[in-house]
């Protein structure tokens, strides 16, 4: 019987969801991406080496696993290729038994980015924030029906010129209208067939893969998210959103196949909360605890580089996002970050309308409202070689019950450091996974 799980951040991203895909990886056969694209920065840590994936499955490490790329992703094939080459320069081997990348993705072209870029300029105060990656105005071809896929530049010039023709005007208009160049359907044709023709390798129906492994007796299926719950583009803080379906139901619909009877659904949640871009973050601390937790915490974009905002666990926003999700089990990562700080706070509740609120939905942040903290117990002891649980510090330990309590969920692994070895799995999440 095959089993699968199913990992999703459930917050606004970066909650170091590529660190356990990486450590669950070392035990999957298949690894899945399905939504986002070179908008995300998975980081993984293994003895000390760094590797940031954008868009390769963070299961890439394992060289029996198989890294799948579905439809509903729009890849960027320069930065794709440009992965796939630092990879195999550091020795790890991405050919077409470890890749597979469907022919319908949408492509993300010049354009794209060019238009993601003015748009935010002309947004001015009140841009989201974007990561500049071409990814909105990639979906927005996507759903009008004028993108580019794969196949299109995979199959010569004239059928990307065919394609081209349909859409470029238009885009080029609106580049204009936010002044900027526009482009020639010429120097995208001479620059993404060449692309198309390095990645024509790695395309095949990785809906039919994994429907054959879901299908099989054993295989492990790892399904990966990327962003957060709350920058999905219909159960976040809209408009404050990527735009993409994030959650984990969306996994099975935007993969390809219907759902696995074997999944659980881990909710990967930081031990207190980030956010790049712009957008509510209602706990958001502008102090010094904010500032020292992204400098303890290293809270800088992996994809743009940019500073993160800061505060503290928001315990209502995630009750609502293992809603959404239908979170089995919970993930914790960088508890270490907390070691020192003393005190802390935590928000258990908001003040919205003149009434107490445990319960929210995201648009409740577009009006007044205000978080409740409790102040929890600090630990000053480092988590430093910590490989059970009973021998974590008592508060910390308290900590995450009362998370646990309050999520109404189990508690899973906990992520004490940034290399693949630190942290503590209290079970097997492959036998849970029924
Ligand atoms: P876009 O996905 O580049 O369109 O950006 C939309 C919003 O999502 C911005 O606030 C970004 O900062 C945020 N965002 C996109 N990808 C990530 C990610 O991987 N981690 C955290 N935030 C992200």
């Amino acid at each position: 019987m095959s089993r699968s799980l199913t990992i999703v951040g459930i917050q606004w991203g970066d909650e170091g969801k590529g660190k356990i895909t990486d450590l669950l990886a070392q035990s999957a056969h298949v690894v899945a991406r399905y939504q986002g694209g070179a908008n995300a920065g998975h980081t993984v840590v293994v003895d000390g080496k760094k590797t940031v994936l954008h868009q390769i499955p963070s299961g890439i490490l394992n060289p029996e696993v198989l890294c799948l790329i579905g439809p509903s992703v729009v890849v960027d094939p320069a930065t794709l290729i440009d992965e796939i080459e630092s990879l195999t320069l550091a020795g790890i081997k991405v050919d077409s038994k470890h890749l597979m990348v469907h022919p319908g993705a949408n492509v993300v072209l010049p354009y794209h980015k060019r238009l993601d870029e003015r748009r935010e300029l002309a947004r001015g105060a009140k841009k989201i924030g974007t990561t500049g990656r071409g990814i909105g105005p990639t979906y927005e071809d996507l759903v009008a029906r004028t993108g580019v896929r794969l196949q299109d530049i995979a199959s010569g010039p004239d059928r990307l010129r065919n394609r081209l023709k349909d859409v470029i005007e238009e885009r080029n208009v609106l580049i204009s209208h936010l002044g900027g160049e526009p482009f020639t359907i010429d120097e995208i044709v001479s620059s993404y067939i060449p692309l198309g023709d390095r990645l024509a390798e790695f395309l095949g129906d990785t809906g039919a893969r994994l429907y054959e492994m879901c299908g099989s007796d054993s295989a492990r299926v790892l399904f990966e998210s990327a962003q957060g719950t709350l920058l999905d583009v219909v159960h976040g803080t809209y408009p404050f959103v990527t735009s993409s379906f994030t959650t984990a139901p969306a996994a099975f619909a935007l993969s390809g196949i219907g759902t696995p009877s074997n999944n659980m659904v881990l909710g990967v949640v930081k031990a207190y909360t980030t956010r790049v871009g712009s957008g509510p973050f209602p706990t958001e601390d502008l102090g010094t605890f904010g500032d020292d937790l992204r400098n303890k915490g290293g809270e800088f974009g992996a994809t743009t580089g940019r500073p993160r905002r800061c505060g503290a666990l928001d315990l209502p926003t995630l009750r609502y996002a293992i809603r959404v999700n239908g979170v089995d089990r919970f993930v914790v990562t960088k508890l270490d970050v907390l070691s020192g700080f003393g005190d802390f706070p935590v928000c258990t509740g908001y003040r919205w309308k003149g009434n107490v609120v445990t319960d929210i939905h995201p648009s409740m942040f577009d009006d007044d409202i205000e978080p409740i903290y409790e102040i929890f117990e600090g630990w000053n002891d480092s988590l430093d070689g910590i490989t059970t649980y009973e021998d974590l510090p008592r508060p910390a330990k308290i900590y995450l019950e009362r998370i646990s309590s309050e999520l109404r969920t189990e508690l899973l692994i906990i992520s004490t450091g940034f290399d693949r070895s630190n942290g503590i799995i209290l079970a097997n999440p492959w036998q849970l996974a029924k």
